[in-house]
């Protein structure tokens, strides 16, 4: 069943892609339990820069010492990359693995590192008795119970969560607002509101985002992408649903750039919604790049940086956290991979974890 998700996941990918790679043409590669914290979760995402965010891939986090060692010097919050996802918690209906999840929610506690939660709703990564449900009464009941189960173990625990994930479609322009998977199709746009009302009742002091990718350039597209998130925004407000914040993806690519003034105007919008910010599965895709890892760090950097002075001049950004920390384990190389036999390196350390410049560009806009 994974890999075939795995499969459809790459395909689907590949095709939005390509589509958008056409849509807006390429510019050249190579520019540029309980327990007590040390501090209060809401201190230590006030100080003036954001803390440095990684997501933890369970496999490393098992078998590499080294990735929980960097993980313990420089992590300043910890998001279970695939662990908290319906696809790892629900293999059968009747019955939760939390295992994984404990595992890395345990250590990052252990640790004083805040966590953040990913994620009660995706289209994608769900188990096939889900993808399967057709009575909208059902799933809704399944919807609610998971999150209730879900959050309500980790209330007090996990501060902030992605309680939806991707429900924007890829190209709003030509596809509707809303992406297809097995949420919409039952339950219609009613599954955003449910799902947020679940997760506030579920744990009321927790901070609530919505996630999505692709809000960072100022493509049609991109625009249209950024109004469907303001839309749902001012809906859930509108019916007195909670919903504290926007978490950019940020899977950039290296032969784009950030667009500043659209992605600076959308932020601010954000923001006087009264919504938080915050910088979540950051990596770069250098699929186009030349080979040459010394071009390729220094156009990484390039985008990166290009990005992060765009969002931060918009206001306070409650995290920056990259998608992983090791490109050995980076979704990219399997998902954009290229046409000649180098490794992807769309992260902040190597293969064999040596740090990179983009290591050192994170650390100054974090803390
Ligand atoms: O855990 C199983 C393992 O038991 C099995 O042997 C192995 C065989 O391939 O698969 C393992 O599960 C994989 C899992 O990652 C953990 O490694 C799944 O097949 C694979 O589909 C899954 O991929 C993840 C993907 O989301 C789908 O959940 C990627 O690691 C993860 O980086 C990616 O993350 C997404 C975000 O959640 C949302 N935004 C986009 C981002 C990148 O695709």
């Amino acid at each position: 069943m994974w890999m075939r998700n795995l499969s459809n996941f790459q395909s689907d990918n590949r095709l939005e892609l390509l589509t958008r790679r056409s849509a807006i043409g390429v510019i050249s590669a190579g520019v540029g339990g309980s327990l007590t914290l040390p501090w209060s979760i809401s201190d230590a995402f006030s100080a003036t820069k954001p803390p440095f965010g990684v997501a933890v891939h369970l496999d490393p986090f098992r078998n590499e010492p080294i990735f929980r060692e960097l993980l313990k010097k420089h992590a300043g919050l910890i998001v279970p990359m695939n662990a908290l996802k319906w696809a790892s918690l629900r293999h059968t209906e009747g019955k939760f693995d939390f295992g994984g999840a404990d595992e890395i929610i345990d250590f990052a506690e252990a640790n004083g590192q805040p966590i953040h939660g990913h994620a009660l709703l995706w289209y994608h990564a769900n188990p096939s008795w889900i993808d399967a449900v057709t009575s909208p009464q059902l799933l809704e009941r399944l919807l609610n119970e998971h999150i209730e189960t879900v959050v309500g173990r980790y209330a007090g625990r996990i501060a902030t969560w992605d309680v939806v994930n991707e429900v924007v479609a890829h190209d709003p322009l030509t596809q509707g607002k809303w992406r297809k998977g097995v949420w919409h199709d039952i339950l219609g746009p009613r599954h955003v509101e449910i799902a947020f009302a679940a997760a506030a009742k579920a744990d009321p002091n927790c901070r609530l985002f919505i996630n999505d990718y692709d809000l960072e350039d100022d493509s049609l597209r991109t625009e249209a992408r950024q109004r469907a998130i303001l839309q749902i925004v001012r809906r859930l407000q509108k019916k007195n649903i909670p919903i504290h914040g926007v978490g950019l993806q940020a899977h950039l690519y290296a032969e784009r750039r950030t667009g500043r003034e659209n992605l600076i105007k959308f932020v601010r919008e954000l923001k006087t919604l009264g919504l938080e910010v915050a910088v979540t599965e950051l990596d770069v895709i250098d699929w186009k790049l030349s080979a040459d890892p010394v071009v390729r760090d220094r156009a990484v950097v390039a985008t990166v940086k290009e990005f992060l002075d765009a969002i931060t001049e918009a206001g306070p950004v409650r995290n920056i956290t990259t998608w992983g920390l090791s490109d050995k384990y980076s979704w990219i190389k399997d998902v954009f991979p290229r046409d000649d036999s180098a490794i992807a390196r769309p992260l902040p350390f190597d293969r064999d974890w040596n740090q990179k410049p983009l290591f050192d560009l994170i650390k100054k806009y974090t803390q």
